[in-house]
């Protein structure tokens, strides 16, 4: 079936689109009796800009600022009508239809109370997205699985353990990927097939917010990684950062901006440096290492097994002074770390390849365990809203064995020169 993916991340760097075919070898399963293998060829990925003044405003909404039912009904709708533009586009440059809408949708809020997760709000109304597409939209990801008694996150274990069944079987030694959004998180999968995956705090959030208010917006980001280059880790204030009670908890855990923002950095700074100042160049080199130290203490603490490997994720594989500092973290305990470019998934674009193939699975009635789900609680993901049509469901799977992901299929040379990426 194929499947379009949707999604923002912590960041709001921008909207992610996927559009990905994924097909189960059910006549061969039914054949053996088995749960179908599933192939997963991504045939369009690019990212698409927020309009600024909303991205303006949902990260002030996802940053902790008051608005009222007004502000939060425009913002729910406008970002609806983003991703819905954003579908349309996808699907005219591919020039095709698409069976399933995915849409994770903007993160403004994970409530976390104490130790538990107790709700999560994604912005951006499915109806406008269906009417896009023209087809059903599964959104809302997270509720079931925290009503159950779960976290709602970290979602792409699962992704993780069915990928991961495939290409590392037979190997013996579990493996684990990091995904460096805004928020980094880890997974480990053992050769027999078992999943542990939790949040270890800040990915690129901190590095981020700094770097935005020291140029009053100019800047987004450490690009390349070269502020932090520049700079000295300065041992004070990694050492009060590393104090956060989130980065001592054990898994399974989850967090969000709302807990790893400029507050804290305040405080640790003010603890640490007292009225001393601190350049941004030794700021970021700081904040580079927590994320890189908070990644490989969490991934040494968390399992038992010790990985071969770390594949890693998202934008942070760009930065090459956070991969480097994380490189020299995890090999003090024997690990090497990869990009998952190496293992054929486009960093930028492992989530979306996720929230496909969670669409897959929900769209097949097969639930979703994730780390702190209870045994029995695993719940089947998402909401739907229909779109035109009346839906019609196909039998249900009852599960998957693994998956394998092929390489984006090749496209014309006028259709490759059109993409944004
Ligand atoms: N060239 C680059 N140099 C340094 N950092 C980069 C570069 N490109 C991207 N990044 C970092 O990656 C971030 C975006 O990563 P990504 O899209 O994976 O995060 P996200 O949207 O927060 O996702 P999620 O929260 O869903 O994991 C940017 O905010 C920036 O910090
Ligand atoms: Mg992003």
């Amino acid at each position: 079936m194929r499947i379009l993916s949707l999604q923002s991340g912590t960041s709001a760097d921008g909207i992610d689109v996927a559009i990905v075919d994924i097909d189960a070898d059910s006549a061969q399963s039914a054949r053996n009796g088995r749960t179908p293998w599933l192939t997963v060829r991504p045939l369009l990925t690019r990212t698409v800009a927020w309009a600024p003044e909303l991205r303006t405003r949902l990260l002030a909404l996802a940053d902790g600022g008051r608005v009222d039912a007004e502000e939060l009904c425009r913002l729910d709708t406008l970002a609806g009508q983003e991703f819905a533009s954003a579908a349309r586009a996808a699907m005219q440059h591919l020039g095709s239809a698409v069976d399933l809408v995915v849409s994770h949708g903007q993160t403004v809020f994970h409530w976390v109370d104490g130790t538990r997760a107790r709700g999560t709000l994604q912005l951006g109304e499915a109806a406008w997205i269906a009417e896009a597409a023209a087809a059903p939209v599964l959104s809302n990801l997270r509720a079931a699985d925290i009503a159950a008694g779960g976290e709602g996150a970290p979602l792409m274990g699962i992704f993780d353990r069915a990928w991961l069944a495939a290409s590392e079987a037979d190997d013996g030694t579990p493996a684990a990927t990091v995904n460096l959004g805004g928020i980094a998180n880890l997974s480990v999968v053992t050769s027999g097939g078992t999943m542990v995956a939790w949040d270890t705090g800040p990915g690129n959030v901190l590095i981020d917010a700094v770097v935005a208010r020291a140029t009053n917006g100019a800047r987004g980001f450490d690009a390349d990684g070269k502020l932090a280059a520049a700079g000295q880790v300065d041992a004070r204030l990694l050492s009060a950062l590393l104090q956060h009670p989130y980065l001592q908890r054990p898994a399974p855990k989850s967090t969000g901006r709302e807990t790893f923002g400029l507050h804290f950095v305040d405080s640790a700074l003010a603890a640490a440096k007292g009225d001393s100042p601190l350049s941004l160049e030794d700021l970021v080199a700081t904040l580079t290492r927590l994320t890189a130290r908070s990644v490989a203490d969490s991934l040494h603490t968390g399992t038992v097994e010790r990985p071969g490997r770390l594949i890693a994720s998202g934008g942070g594989v760009r930065n090459p002074s956070l991969m480097s500092a994380l490189g020299a973290e995890v090999a003090r305990n024997g690990i090497s770390l990869v990009s998952s470019d190496v293992c054929g998934i486009e960093p930028d674009f492992k989530e979306s390849l996720m929230f496909a193939l969670l669409g897959f699975l929900s769209w097949h009635g097969v639930t979703c365990e994730l780390p702190a789900t209870a045994p029995g609680r695993a719940r089947v993901a998402g909401q739907i809203a229909p779109g035109p049509g009346p839906l019609r469901m196909p039998a249900p799977l009852a599960g998957i064995r693994g998956l394998r992901v092929l390489p984006m299929e090749a496209r014309t040379p006028a259709a490759a020169a059109g993409a944004s990426r």
